[in-house]
């Protein structure tokens, strides 16, 4: 088992993110049982668990009992939120006691901008990714953009750099079948077939039924029967269906670019 694994607890979500496949997902949340149950068999101590998937973690109904018994484990809960509600004092002491970092989406600080993405009450967000500083510790909190456009990203980069936040990464659009829903973007049928999640084994996701995955972008998983299979196909070349337009695989594929605030 490799030192990383992701549990999608919950597809719901408060936001309607454009690009987001889970809002064409059916909307619901893990079953407690099974979230313990993936938790018991597969969390070790150190282990980072990333406990958000196509929806908004910190929304689902047993978020802090799953996050209780991550800790109980011995793994480090991690998310990335869209902070797009209010933080309680006991919700603050929470994540002072289980989080040691936490990554806020955040693609531009144009109110009318992130409302047309489906990003809604940017302010509070923004408020919020100031609030999770103070409570984590500045260095613990990092913002993640999803590119809409270059001024919406400096926007983003002024705003880290402003408030002393240096853990910025920014991303390109998905280009898979599974996520284009609602954008289209045209990408060329290039394909190096090397994909880091498989040949590396990074992580394990386990989507929101349960399913085990090799990585967090196999949203239709009606084609996929396991990794051994994944890694198969690619071997001989072809590109499997459950993969098909994922940049990982892709020659000129958009990289997850670092950009640093100072
Ligand atoms: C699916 S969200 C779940 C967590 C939380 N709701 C949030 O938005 O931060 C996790 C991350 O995936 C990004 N994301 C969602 N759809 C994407 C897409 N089509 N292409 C690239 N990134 C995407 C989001 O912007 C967010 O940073
Ligand atoms: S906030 Fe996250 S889960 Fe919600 S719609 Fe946007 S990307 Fe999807
Ligand atoms: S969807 Fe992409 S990242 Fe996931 S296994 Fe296929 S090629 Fe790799």
């Amino acid at each position: 088992m490799p030192d990383k694994i992701q549990i999608e607890i919950t597809t719901r979500c408060n936001f309607d993110c454009f690009y987001c496949a889970g809002r064409h997902m059916p909307q619901k949340d893990m079953p407690l049982d099974l979230a313990y149950s993936i938790i018991d068999k597969h969390v070790r101590p150190g282990m980072e668990v990333n406990l958000q998937g196509e929806g908004e973690p910190v929304l689902a109904k047993h978020f802090w009992s799953i996050v209780q018994r991550v800790h109980e484990k011995g793994g480090l809960p991690y998310i990335i939120t869209n902070a797009g509600y209010t933080i309680t004092p006991q919700m603050a002491e929470n994540f002072i006691q289980y989080f040691n970092k936490v990554h806020v989406s955040l693609d531009t600080t144009d109110p009318e901008r992130a409302e047309k993405t489906g990003r809604h009450n940017i302010h509070r967000v923004m408020d919020n990714i100031l609030k999770f500083g103070d409570l984590l510790g500045k260095e613990n909190v990092g913002i993640v953009i999803v590119s809409i456009g270059r001024k919406d990203i400096e926007s983003v980069i002024n705003f880290a750099t402003r408030n002393g936040i240096k853990n910025v990464s920014a991303q390109s659009l998905q280009t898979k079948d599974d996520y284009m829903i609602k954008y289209k973007l045209d990408y060329k049928e290039d394909y190096h077939l090397k994909c880091p999640y498989l040949e590396r084994d990074i992580m394990r996701y386990f989507n929101v039924e349960g399913i085990e995955l090799p990585c967090c972008f196999i949203k239709d998983t009606t084609q996929y029967v396991s990794a051994q299979k994944l890694r198969e196909q690619m071997h001989k070349g072809i590109v499997p269906q459950s993969c098909k337009g994922c940049r990982f695989i892709r020659n000129q594929e958009t990289k997850k670019v670092i950009v640093r605030t100072s």
